[in-house]
């Protein structure tokens, strides 16, 4: 396997984006990102694009060639990728191992989602869990998070207040993020006191519908160096699958999938979950940061909620958590998210990352995670 480094990242800023269709999301990242990278259009191989849904969300298939064409990359080999909201993260790894096999030299990762174009998102989204055991009796996602804070709450005491301040932590990053769609800070009193939607969850435990688009391109460490470029290496790539529907899960306070896919990225990198410096986790929901954060290990099960209202996620905590916003803040679209993660990532390790700069970070992860669990993807930058 040879080493692999990202040279050059670029997105879309998330929002409602009535005005930008599909291809356009892809195109603008695309190109933002070809430009920072500094890569000639002819020396691009392959492309890796995540998307959950452009069948339900905007009636489109056949997406690799569509999007490629319209960004002016026809003719490279290029592939949609699928695994819900873990689309962007498995897009990185796929772009990832083929140029760690040798296979390409330089390979486009993306991501895109275009969530409000008329089609209900719910309905959509919830194409994402079990259809025969939770879909078809009524379950949406809001309603699966729900369940797993019920189940949380119930073994370890965890209340709606402490999950409020995922909430207000993640916009308080997010105000600093330009590319954030909700990037204003909020306080508990309004996520205790906003419209529940399944309660426990109120609208500002929830991430919201978004569109966007995200990219990242991908070389070997030695083309990288060649450019003259920052040398950000991916040390560890994990991705694992679970059981979709959440009865089959011996314990609903627990996300198997994610525990597999970052044991298997740290081992490849070598290092334990205390060498990470930063992370970016998959909080479609306040209740999934904490569940993923005791996954990972950051903390003991059972205690994130309390860490995260002493501060040890924020900014200036122990190990800060979602410095981009998050998928609450920034915005979620589902596609896009994984790579959005990853470029979080890469502007902190190039000390890019403008008012929410972090302290010289030296490594950095992102989880990205499918529905509720059904699988994730783990990857670990380092700079060097
Ligand atoms: N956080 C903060 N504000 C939000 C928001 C969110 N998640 N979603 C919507 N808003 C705001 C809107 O900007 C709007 O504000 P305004 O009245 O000042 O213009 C208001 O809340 C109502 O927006 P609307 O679009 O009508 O909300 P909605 O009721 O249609 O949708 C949710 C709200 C939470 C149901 C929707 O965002 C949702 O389904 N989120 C979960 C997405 C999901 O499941 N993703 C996959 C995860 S696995």
């Amino acid at each position: 396997m040879r080493e692999v480094a990202v040279i050059g990242v670029g997105m879309t800023k998330f929002g409602e984006l009535w005005d930008t269709p599909l291809r356009d999301l892809f195109a603008i990242a695309s190109a933002n990102c070809i430009e920072d990278s500094g890569v000639e259009r002819d020396r691009i191989q392959s492309a890796y694009i995540g998307c959950m849904s452009s069948g339900l969300f905007n009636q489109q298939e056949h997406l690799a060639s569509i999007l490629c064409d319209y960004a002016g990359l026809a003719g490279i080999a290029a592939t949609r990728v699928e695994s819900a909201c873990a689309s962007g993260g498995l897009a990185f790894r796929s772009a990832y191992l083929e140029v760690a096999s040798g296979a390409s030299d330089f390979v486009l990762a993306g991501g895109v989602e275009k969530m409000n174009d008329g089609a209900d998102a719910t309905f959509c989204l919830a194409s994402a869990a079990d259809q025969e055991y939770e879909v078809y009796h009524g379950i949406t996602f809001p309603g699966l998070y729900a369940m797993i804070a019920h189940a949380h709450m119930a073994k370890y005491g965890t209340t709606s207040e402490q999950l409020a301040h995922v909430a207000v932590k993640n916009h308080r990053h997010g105000a600093k993020n330009p590319n954030a769609q909700f990037p204003m800070e909020i306080t508990l009193n309004t996520v205790l006191n906003a419209v529940r939607v399944a309660s426990p969850l109120g609208l500002f435990d929830c991430s919201p519908v978004t569109d966007g688009g995200a990219c990242v391109m991908l070389c070997p460490v030695e083309e990288a160096k060649k450019l003259g470029k920052p040398i950000i290496k991916v040390i560890g790539s994990g991705h694992a699958t679970d059981s979709i529907a959440l009865h089959d899960r011996p314990d609903l306070t627990t996300i198997p999938v994610v525990k597999a896919a970052a044991e298997r990225a740290l081992a490849q990198a070598k290092i334990g979950i205390k060498n990470v410096d930063f992370c970016e986790v998959h909080d479609c929901f306040t209740i999934a940061e904490l569940c993923c954060l005791e996954e990972l290990g950051v903390f003991e099960r059972g205690q994130a909620a309390q860490a995260t209202v002493d501060g040890a996620t924020s900014l200036d905590g122990k190990m800060p958590v979602n410095t981009s916003g998050g998928l609450k803040s920034k915005g979620h679209p589902v596609g896009a998210t994984g790579i959005a993660q990853i470029i979080e990532l890469v502007e902190q390790l190039t000390g890019k990352a403008g008012a929410r700069q972090l302290l010289s970070p030296s490594i950095g992860l992102a989880q990205n995670m499918g529905g509720s669990g059904g699988s994730s993807t783990v990857h670990i930058l380092e700079v060097s």
